[in-house]
């Protein structure tokens, strides 16, 4: 079974970025699970807290579901044409201590994706995550792209893909990113080659 994680960058109940995750796990290939998480619940990254306390148990929670998964989807939002600062508070407390970042991140297959009811579908997001991706040491998955723009009519209150544009997309990004796991780990979601 190939485990993959989804993170989305929103606190936001009605999350587009978490709806977009949930609509991901349901597109998966056979012997692929999705398990997803979201930033709501770790505190402001604070370094006197670390030193008193250590990581905070929905940090460490957190930290061991990636470790321990086969690939990380990240799903951001974009503020203002950037990466939204409580996602980034997030990797940066994930990102501790630093001795621990090979073991969460090194060369981890990860892909980034997002939803905005904007018209140009979280793109510079997107690209600033980057330098964050490289510097974490992860293996960046390049040949799937997914923008989701005016998200407000993408999906239903219930937070379903209602439209087919959105959702075979979704669909081709996550089997590509699903192939680009399974050559990249030694495990392979059934149905995929050997
Ligand atoms: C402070 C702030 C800045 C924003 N800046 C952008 C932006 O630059 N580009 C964009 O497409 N949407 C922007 N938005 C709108 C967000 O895309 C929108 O709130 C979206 O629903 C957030 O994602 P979520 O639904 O997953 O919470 C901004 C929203 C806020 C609150």
């Amino acid at each position: 079974m190939m485990k993959l994680v989804g993170l989305s960058g929103s606190l936001r109940r009605g999350s587009f970025n978490t709806a977009l995750l949930r609509a991901a796990g349901e597109l998966l290939p056979a012997g692929v699970e999705l398990s997803v998480h979201t930033i709501w619940g770790i505190p402001l990254y604070d370094a006197d807290v670390e030193a008193a306390e250590g990581i905070p148990l929905a940090v460490a929670g957190l930290k061991e579901a990636i470790a321990a998964a086969d690939g990380l989807l990240l799903a951001t939002p974009e503020y203002n044409n950037s990466l939204p600062g409580a996602f980034k508070n997030a990797i940066d407390w994930l990102s501790r201590p630093q001795a621990d970042i090979k073991r969460v991140f090194g060369g981890k297959p990860v892909a980034i994706l997002g939803a905005t009811p904007g018209g140009f579908g979280t793109i510079l997001s997107q690209d600033a995550w980057l330098p964050v991706l490289r510097y974490l040491g992860t293996n960046p998955w390049f040949a799937g792209r997914l923008l989701v723009s005016h998200a407000g009519e993408v999906f239903d209150t219930s937070g379903a893909i209602t439209d087919d544009k959105v959702r075979e997309p979704l669909k081709r990004f996550v089997h590509g990113f699903v192939e680009f796991v399974g050559a990249s780990t030694s495990r392979k979601p059934a149905g995929l080659g050997q």
